[in-house]
This record gives C-alpha cells, sequence and structure tokens, in this order.
C-alpha cells in the first residue's frame, strides 16, 4: 500500500477540488492562476471566514451563493490607482495618443478594470487630449462588487492626494478636482465622464471577445 499524502499535498487536493466545484458551480475559472498566490489567498479567506479547514470553506461556497462575493474578494486582487505608473500615461499622452488622433472613432477596454481608477484616469486623459467625444471606453471585470464600485466613481477623498500627484506627474493638462467634487470625505467623480464607459462583467478566462455598442 502507498504512503498517506503529507498534510501539505491533502490542502493542494483540496485548493483543486475548491476552484475545480468554484468553476462547475458558479464558473468563475481560479484553476489555472498562479497557484502560490491563490493558495495564499484561500489560506487567508479560511482563516479569517473561520472554517477548519479549505473542505468546510468549499462545502459553504457551493451550499450558499450569498458567500461569493466575499470569496471572490479574497481571490481578485484589487490594487489600483489613479494615473498609475505616471510614465505609463505620459507615454500615452505623448507618443500614443498623437496617432491616435488620426482616427475617426476609438474603442479602448480596461480589462480587469477593478474599482474604475484606471479607465477614469484614461477618460480624463482623453478629454484633456480632445479625444473623449470620439472614444467609446469598455471597462470589465469578474468582481461585481468591484464593477459595482466602479460604476459609482466614488473614492475615498484620502486617496485623492496620490491620485493628484500621479495626475500631475502625467503631464496633466487640468487639474484633477475639475473632475471631482469633495463630500463628506469622499471624491464624487463627474457623472460626464462615465458618458462614453461601459461597465460590464466579463472573464478573460471564460468570455468571449465582444464589442461594445456606442448608445
Ligand atoms: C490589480 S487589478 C487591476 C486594476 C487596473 N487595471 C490597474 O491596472 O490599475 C486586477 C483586476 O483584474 C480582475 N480580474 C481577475 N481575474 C480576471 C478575469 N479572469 N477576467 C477579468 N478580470 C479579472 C480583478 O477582479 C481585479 O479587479
Amino acid at each position: 500500500m502507498s504512503p498517506l499524502p503529507a498534510p501539505d499535498s491533502i490542502e493542494d487536493l483540496e485548493i483543486d477540488l475548491l476552484l475545480e466545484g468554484l468553476f462547475q458551480r458558479y464558473h468563475y475559472d481560479f484553476r489555472h492562476y498562479a497557484r502560490a498566490s491563490i493558495k495564499r489567498r484561500l489560506v487567508q479567506a479560511r482563516e479569517q471566514m473561520g472554517y477548519a479547514t479549505l473542505s468546510a470553506l468549499q462545502d459553504a461556497m457551493l451550499h450558499d451563493p450569498g458567500m461569493l462575493p466575499r470569496l471572490l474578494g479574497y481571490l481578485t486582487v484589487q490594487v489600483s490607482e489613479m494615473f498609475r505608473d505616471p510614465s505609463y500615461f505620459r507615454a500615452l499622452r505623448e507618443t500614443v495618443l498623437p496617432h491616435l488622433r488620426t482616427y475617426p472613432s476609438l474603442k479602448v477596454w480596461v480589462a480587469g478594470c477593478s474599482h474604475g481608477e484606471e479607465v477614469y484616469s484614461l477618460a480624463i486623459l482623453f478629454r484633456e487630449e480632445g479625444l473623449y467625444d470620439r472614444t467609446l471606453f469598455y471597462a470589465t471585470d469578474i468582481n461585481p462588487e468591484a464593477l459595482r464600485i466602479a460604476e459609482a466613481g466614488v473614492y475615498p477623498l484620502d486617496r485623492v492626494r496620490t491620485f493628484t500627484e500621479n495626475h500631475q506627474k502625467s503631464g496633466g493638462r487640468s487639474s484633477l478636482s475639475d473632475y471631482y467634487t469633495a463630500d463628506y470625505g469622499r471624491a464624487v467623480f463627474d457623472k460626464s465622464l462615465r458618458s462614453r464607459i461601459v461597465f460590464s462583467d466579463h472573464s478573460l478566462v471564460t468570455d468571449a471577445v465582444s464589442s461594445p455598442r456606442c448608445s
């Protein structure tokens, strides 16, 4: 008889089973994500949600769809900033947009838009460069809670200081404060920035690529 598996490999087996269950039950496919990162996140979810084993977490996941948003919160990384990596936005502004200006209409897809910081940055950049009105922005993610926050376009005011510095470093031609209203510790971004953004649920792993239409 072969020896029993070590506890570590039991945990690996539980991860495989949980990810398979998540896919078959809810069509969220994390089976081929970087293993070490997924393992760390699942162990954190198990500990913080109070389950003794990943099998117990899987049992709850399969029988209670209500806990899915919380689990997705652990499995997806929501790190973002407006004008994150200002040199990238500066290169877009100085090198890419002059070329895009030669096209009569444009489509921009932010795949994995998180809470919307990146797509609002692009909307501001395109507005500053006079390209906003001919562009349709498509902002997609698999995390419904992230999409809800993205559509709202409201961020804690204490994050806006970094957003403002990034915007200036990216060569911003206006003041970021032109695009939001401060309200009880929150920055509420201008609705007009959203008029050409389509937010929708889309998985880069399981969904086909489609083209959004202008409203
Ligand atoms: C680190 S955030 C990136 C945010 C933004 N694009 C940026 O660069 O600042 C990664 C986002 O990808 C999303 N994501 C993860 N797997 C995905 C998938 N299969 N399809 C679409 N989005 C996914 C996560 O929910 C998360 O919102």
